[in-house]
């Protein structure tokens, strides 16, 4: 078996310098529309018809559609000598930008936006704080200003966050009995992609999201249709404006945005504004205890230093922060996808 420290042939360490060109290679198929392209064909596609119908390059087309076979995000059948291009049945689903599961978004999100704060990786660990300023030219004062510097921006990002509720929002809402919770007020809720997950499981409940006034226009503008009926918005800003009482308060991906005294800040603001008997549901990557992982978790908690003013943590320190602003009875439940559930009673 190869691994990091096979000595002769360092196959691991090879693979892990490779990891950007294979997400990049993803992300430009994504960008220049092949996987759209050739869902909407009926027929397996040349290189040469590809690369006319999205006026690029022959040979460059050629090389990525080779690449993306590499990958196993096309397939590739030939013909008189010659190649043809045809989807993955992974890609119908996930990389079709109008597929009702689609991850386009936050292909388009991780190209755009992290892979430029990225390249500031050094200078995010020696200066401890986020690469927003070099990156992009605007100030990190507050990242979510920086980060909706426009309303293009401002929509993929929220369709990155819309997006993976819908391969793993049902667990979330799923990892506890939230049956006694009628009125939920989602902190942060974005675009509604969670809270729609919840009331697909409890229809009688009803969602007030809080967010910025320029994400509750958006959301309203792009994301929300008369179906959602459920759902209403508040505009404000959750650390000045007053927070409204509800039974059950969702914060997903919030706290790893903070540091530690403003997530304490928020969450006992959140305990004085909870009913009796309702409680809180935290909703994020999970570190382990013993640091040994998981990796993703941990190469979010570097792109949370490099985003924001936040890091990802592990059950104990969640509960540490619960139960400091005095929430009881605090259970973790492992998903088994990205996302994991903390559930903390009032
Ligand atoms: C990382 S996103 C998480 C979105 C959503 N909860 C989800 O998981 O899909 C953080 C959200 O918090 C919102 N937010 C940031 N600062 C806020 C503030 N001070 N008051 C209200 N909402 C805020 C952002 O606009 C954004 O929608």
């Amino acid at each position: 078996m190869t691994s990091l420290q096979d000595l002769d042939y360092p196959q691991q360490l090879l693979e892990y310098k490779d990891g950007f060109l294979v997400s990049k290679t993803m992300f430009t198929a994504c960008e220049l529309g092949i996987f759209d392209l050739l869902h909407k064909s009926d027929e397996a596609l040349s290189a040469l018809t590809i690369s006319s119908h999205l006026g690029t390059s022959a040979d460059g087309t050629d090389r990525l559609l080779s690449a993306c076979v590499g990958l196993k995000l096309l397939k590739v059948e030939m013909k008189n000598n010659e190649a043809f291009f045809s989807n993955t049945d992974v890609s119908d689903v996930y990389l079709v930008q109008l597929s009702p599961r689609s991850l386009y978004h936050m292909m388009m999100y991780y190209s755009q936006t992290l892979y430029k704060c990225w390249h500031f990786l050094p200078d995010a660990i020696r200066e401890g704080k986020s690469q927003y300023e070099r990156a992009f030219g605007v100030s990190s004062g507050d990242i979510f200003k920086a980060l909706y510097r426009s309303e293009e921006e401002m929509v993929t990002f929220m369709h990155h966050m819309d997006s993976v509720w819908n391969i793993c929002g049902k667990d979330i809402i799923a990892a506890f009995d939230l049956s006694s919770f009628n009125e939920v007020c989602d902190l942060g809720g974005c675009s509604g992609g969670l809270a729609k997950q919840l009331l697909s499981i409890y229809p009688s409940s009803s969602v007030t999201i809080l967010d910025l006034p320029e994400v509750v226009q958006t959301a309203k503008k792009h994301f929300i249709t008369d179906a959602d009926c459920n759902i209403a918005f508040l505009q404000g800003n959750f650390f000045n404006d007053p927070i409204p009482e509800a039974d059950l308060y969702i914060m997903a991906r919030i706290i790893h945005d903070w540091t530690q005294e403003k997530c304490l800040q928020l969450l006992n603001k959140i305990y004085k504004s909870c009913r009796p008997g309702g409680g809180v549901l935290l909703v994020e990557v999970l570190l382990n205890e013993d640091r040994s992982g998981p990796l993703t978790s941990q190469l979010y908690s570097l792109n949370m230093l490099v985003q924001t003013e936040g890091r990802e943590r592990s059950p104990c320190e969640y509960t540490k922060l619960l139960a400091h602003s005095g929430f009881r009875d605090i259970q973790v439940k492992a998903t088994g996808k990205i996302y994991d559930a903390i559930l903390g009673r009032k």
